[in-house]
């Protein structure tokens, strides 16, 4: 089987396409035939040896995968050969056959395609965490979402509007806006223009607002807290815009009553199975009943998934962007 390695730490461009063995499923793993691997943030510190995971060489990045099963461990009795998932991977995903522990792997429902499938579970499964076990967002409440069109903020943005929230979408350029905008977001703010802080005051009626979702960081983080109103919840979901992991003066939320609350999805997911696997029979009903529909924007052949990840790494990504391992997903 074909998979698109890294062998040393170093930029998308040094991945190279090579022949391996097929993987062999453990007693508790599934072989997964890969249709679909969908790339997120991860994927671009993996290959430089700045993820916190490092796994050992030769890797192929990865993250999450949709496709068939092949075959089962020994000790996997609710899945079989055929059926359509999806599963995290970790890594391991940029290659056309991949073994998965079973508690990674989910069904995919009828109603959704592979390719959208490989794009769904990490962005999704994390901003549903973020937004109801995490804020408790409630119907009516305003919703301010950073880095609106990517990969987490869009899903936030979905989300956000069919649990019946205001939402307000920020982004870097009137292009990513319009891509926001589309997916339901009722106002706009471009934060490399305008300043957060005014335009949430001036769209709330100097309220603030009730929850933040934050998967940027930098500079932005502290000036988003200061936008936030009383009883606000700030979800801190990840640090896309890189220089160090910001910090935060105390009498900030002291002032505003305001919780400051960590977001960490693939450990709520192993450590709340029910809980997680709930969420998504919600999402996929979204899903099903168009409430959500996500956007891959961009598919790539397996040989130039090294492009997507330089992409999304350079800022250019919005919505999903999809290695397409196989044809007819
Ligand atoms: N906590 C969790 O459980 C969890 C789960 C999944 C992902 N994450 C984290 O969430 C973050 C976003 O992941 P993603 O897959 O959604 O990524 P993405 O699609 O690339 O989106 C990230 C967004 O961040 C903004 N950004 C600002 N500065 C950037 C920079 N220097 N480089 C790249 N993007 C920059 C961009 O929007 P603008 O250009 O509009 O600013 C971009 O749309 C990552 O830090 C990831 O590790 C966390």
């Amino acid at each position: 089987m074909k998979a698109l390695l890294c062998k040393a730490f170093g930029p998308a461009d040094t991945l190279v396409l090579e022949d391996l063995p097929s993987p062999e499923p453990k007693k508790n793993e599934v072989l997964i035939e890969v249709q679909a691997a969908g790339v997120n943030f991860p994927d671009t510190l993996i290959i430089e040896g700045k993820y916190q995971f490092k796994p050992p060489f030769p890797f192929a990045p990865g993250g999450e995968v949709a496709g068939v099963v092949k075959a089962v461990g020994e000790k996997v009795s609710h899945l079989r050969a055929g059926d359509r998932v999806m599963a995290l991977t970790g890594w391991g995903g940029f290659a056309e056959e991949v073994a998965v522990p079973a508690y990674n792997v989910l069904p995919v429902p009828k109603s959704m395609d592979l390719t959208t499938a490989a794009a769904f579970g990490m962005t999704y499964g994390t901003s549903m965490h973020a937004l109801k076990q995490r804020a408790n967002l409630q119907p009516g409440e305003t919703l301010l979402v950073l880095g609106a069109s990517g990969g987490v903020g869009l899903a936030a943005v979905e989300i956000g509007k069919a649990m019946g929230a205001k939402v307000i979408a920020a982004a870097s350029s009137a292009e990513k806006l319009e891509v926001a905008r589309n997916a339901g977001a009722d106002e706009l703010i471009n934060y490399s223009e305008q300043s957060l802080k005014d335009e949430v005051k001036k769209l709330t009626g100097g309220q603030g607002v009730d929850v933040i979702y934050d998967p940027v960081g930098g500079a932005l983080f502290e000036e988003a807290f200061r936008s936030i109103g009383w009883n606000g919840r700030f979800l801190v979901v990840g640090f896309a815009a890189g220089g160090g992991i910001p910090a935060l003066p105390a009498n900030l939320p002291l002032l505003k009553g305001a919780s400051l609350v960590g977001v960490f999805w693939g450990s709520f997911a192993q450590r709340q199975p029910q809980d997680n696997a709930a969420n998504f029979q919600q999402l996929f009903a979204w899903h099903a009943e168009g409430k959500l529909k996500p956007l891959v924007s961009q598919t790539f052949p397996l040989e130039r998934g090294g492009e997507a990840i330089d992409a999304l790494g350079q800022r250019k990504a919005v919505g999903k962007l999809v290695v397409q391992v196989r044809q007819g997903a």
